[in-house]
């Protein structure tokens, strides 16, 4: 649990568990917490046979953001799960303001235990969610096996270009990840231009939350402001070297690759 925990902070770009409790009310003017809906929408409408009669599932779903979007736009069903009960509180709330949560089903769990329960779904997600299932070889080999023969994957990460001063992976690592698992790579987009500036709206709601929070907790003035900081450094690095990326994969048989 204690990985598990370390990941979700992780996930949400905080250093420590200490400020998991926190991470609602610092993220609480935020919506879309990582991904992209409308990318993934249209790499779907690209790449597929979208159909209503799809059921996805969207792993580590946040506040639902994509989930909502592709029940209301596709028509098809979609579950959500993610480990913090106040963005699933949050994603059913949106649904049903949506008129879509009969399409939407949101269940607080861990993905880590959800991926040896979920099977034969069409389409599964995971958008944003860094390492919690492991290496991107690992990730893809779980995330293999809730869809079916044919089904599709949805990731949305980043890669830096060769020699990079950071460490993380290149295009061509992504390449080889996906060869080494069996999918195909069908389609991908780039984080748009207009992620800038999202990335300093989103950073200005967070550094208002946290003077907010620092007010109220003086004595945890340090926890608050390592998190604008390592928020502000990430969102450098997606401004610099670290290019966003949503990667539509298929999957097919080994024998067949
Ligand atoms: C950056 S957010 C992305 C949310 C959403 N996928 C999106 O793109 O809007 C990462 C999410 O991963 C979730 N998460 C991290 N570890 C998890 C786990 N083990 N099980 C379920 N959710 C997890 C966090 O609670 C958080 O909502």
């Amino acid at each position: 649990m204690t990985d598990v925990r370390k990941k979700l902070a992780s996930s949400l770009t905080a250093e420590t568990t200490e400020l998991i409790p926190y991470l609602p009310y610092l993220l609480q003017d935020i919506y879309e917490l990582g991904s992209s809906p409308t990318d993934m929408l249209d790499l779907l409408r690209q790449h597929t046979p979208a159909s209503t009669a799809w059921n996805v599932l969207d792993l580590a779903c946040g506040k639902g953001a994509v989930s909502v979007f592709l029940a209301s736009s596709l028509g098809c069903h979609v579950k959500g799960i993610d480990l913090m009960p106040a963005f699933i509180a949050v994603a059913a709330a949106k649904a049903a303001a949506a008129n879509v949560l009969d399409l939407c089903h949101f269940v607080v769990g861990d993905i880590n235990e959800a991926i040896e329960a979920e099977s034969d779904h069409d389409v599964v997600i995971l958008g944003a969610a860094g390492d919690v299932l492991g290496t991107p070889v690992e990730t893809i080999a779980k995330l293999r096996t809730t869809v079916k023969a044919g089904g599709f994957i949805l990731i949305d990460d980043a890669y830096v270009e060769p020699h990079s001063a950071l460490d993380y992976h290149t295009r061509g690592d992504w390449l080889t990840f996906f060869q080494q698992t069996h999918v195909v790579l069908l389609g991908e987009a780039a984080s748009g231009p207009d992620v800038d500036q999202i990335n300093r709206e989103n950073q200005a709601w967070i550094v208002q939350r946290a003077a907010e929070l620092t007010r109220a907790y003086p004595e945890k003035a340090d926890l608050f402001a390592g998190y604008v900081e390592t928020q502000q450094r990430e969102c450098d690095e997606l401004a610099g070297d670290l290019s966003g990326i949503t990667w539509l994969l298929q999957v097919v048989e080994a024998e067949a690759y």
